[in-house]
């Protein structure tokens, strides 16, 4: 099959990775892709939000299946434009339509999915500027922290989590004001949930499902979780306190009401669902969808995953699932994302970078993997061009041997202002409940 992986990030090269070593792969893709990916595939020039050039890529290099990497593509109506094109109908698509898309595009769409399904989440409210009276009167019932969120799709920062009860009301008029622009015209506000957050993976036909490895990410750009928010920092699979019983409770409450749902709303969904949660005491509580995977959780996940991912995501695509199952390996996966100094805020471009070639050969026995992210080819250099340079996995067991090699493999990567955070895993290996 030729497969066409859209994004250019180190969850797009994971995800082709694995793609790759499937025997059905005959021709990979990735648009734009990146350094890393070029290593596997052939990379296409352009954006994943210029439908034009991506149907011209799809049928100059008679793709076979579409993967779709982020969410903007999905949120402007990707599907919907292969759905009602006569040359590209026919073509596998990973990834929802607009509708299903505004699981992650509206968070007020968002949360009204989850009530109507009945699948635990915070309580919440929406408003807008002409029922601002109301809102400062909701705030007024709940307890600090104050959770408020911008509706729209905010570049993952339209989360605001507040002490104290004058500065969410404060912020609620900034949002509204165009903090966020359009995307906060609608604020959702809700109750903050105290607890141990999860990213667990899923990918549906729309019918049936599989449940894909679960990953703790760390998305805090300092060591302990301190400082500015970032894309994502370090991911650890599997999760130590998402054990059997807890997934049993997310496949039950969550997953199972989510396909449902799907089927209830008329919701046609073929492709991977992320649902960040909460472990409330042992009770998961759905903080968020995405209609993609995440990144760097995805730089963890795909490691795991010992069975044929292409066929999975063939049969998902096709909407049926049910010959098709998972196998996950028993080995751990850490990773750990080298970024520019000063990410999340101002950074430098364009260093020149050394040494990550040294760490692995991206084979799929190999136990050290890297993962592009923000790289670039400069006059014959591999050189950075993002916040988020790199995505360094290993996998093993035991998370303590995992820090071990990973921090003395990341030592032989070069590059000026080159940062990580020395702490992933940490928490998990002293874990107790
Ligand atoms: P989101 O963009 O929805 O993932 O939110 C960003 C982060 O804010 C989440 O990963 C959580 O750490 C935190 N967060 C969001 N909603 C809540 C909530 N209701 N209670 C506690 N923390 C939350
Ligand atoms: N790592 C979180 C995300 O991809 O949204």
């Amino acid at each position: 099959m030729n497969v066409l992986v859209l994004g250019s990030g180190g969850r797009e090269h994971a995800i082709a990775w694995k793609i790759k070593q499937s025997s059905n792969c005959s021709n990979l893709f990735c648009m734009p892709g990146n350094p890393g990916t070029a290593q596997i595939a052939t990379n296409i020039a352009g954006s994943v939000k210029d439908f034009d050039a991506i149907k011209e890529c799809v049928l100059g290099n008679k793709i076979d299946i579409v993967v779709v990497g982020p969410e903007d593509p999905l949120v402007f109506g990707l599907k919907d434009m292969f759905a009602a094109d006569a040359d590209l109908k026919d073509v596998l698509f990973v990834g929802p339509g607009k509708k299903g898309a505004q699981l992650e595009g509206s968070k007020d769409f968002a949360k009204e999915f989850m009530t109507r399904h009945n699948i635990p989440t915070a309580a919440y409210r929406s408003f807008t500027k002409d029922t601002l009276a109301e809102a400062d009167a909701f705030l007024e019932q709940l307890e600090a922290p104050y959770v408020l969120k911008a509706d729209g799709l905010a570049a993952g920062k339209g989360v605001l989590i507040l002490e104290s009860l004058q500065e969410a009301k404060d912020e609620l008029r900034n949002m509204m004001g165009g903090k966020f622009g359009a995307a906060g015209n609608t604020v959702v506000i809700e109750q903050f949930l105290k607890g141990i957050e999860v990213s667990v993976f899923v990918l549906t036909s729309g019918k049936d499902y599989l449940i894909l490895p679960e990953a703790k990410d760390y998305k805090r750009i300092g060591e302990g979780d301190k400082g500015l928010n970032t894309g994502g920092m370090g991911a650890v699979s599997p999760v130590v306190f998402a054990d059997a019983e807890f997934m049993a409770k997310v496949e039950e409450r969550i997953i199972k009401p989510t396909v449902e749902g799907f089927k209830k709303d008329d919701i046609d969904y073929k492709g991977f669902i992320f649902i960040g949660l909460m472990n409330c005491g042992g009770d998961p509580y759905v903080i968020e969808y995405n209609v993609r995977m995440g990144d760097p959780e995805t730089e963890a996940v795909m490691t795991r995953i010992d069975s044929d991912l292409l066929s999975h995501l063939v049969a998902a695509a096709k909407g049926d699932l049910s010959g098709e199952q998972i196998k996950i390996s028993e080995d751990g996966a850490l990773t750990v994302v080298c970024v520019s100094g000063g990410y999340p805020e101002d950074y430098k471009k364009g260093m020149v970078m050394t040494g990550s070639e040294s760490l692995s050969h991206n084979g799929a026995d190999s136990k050290v993997k890297v993962f592009h992210s923000g790289t670039a080819m400069k006059d014959g250099n591999l050189v950075t061009s993002g916040g988020r340079v790199l995505a360094v996995t290993v996998n093993g067991k035991g998370i303590e041997a995992q820090r071990e090699l990973i921090y003395s493999e990341i030592e032989k990567i070069q590059y000026e202002g080159k940062y990580c955070r020395r702490d992933i895993g940490l928490d998990l290996l002293n874990y107790k409940g």
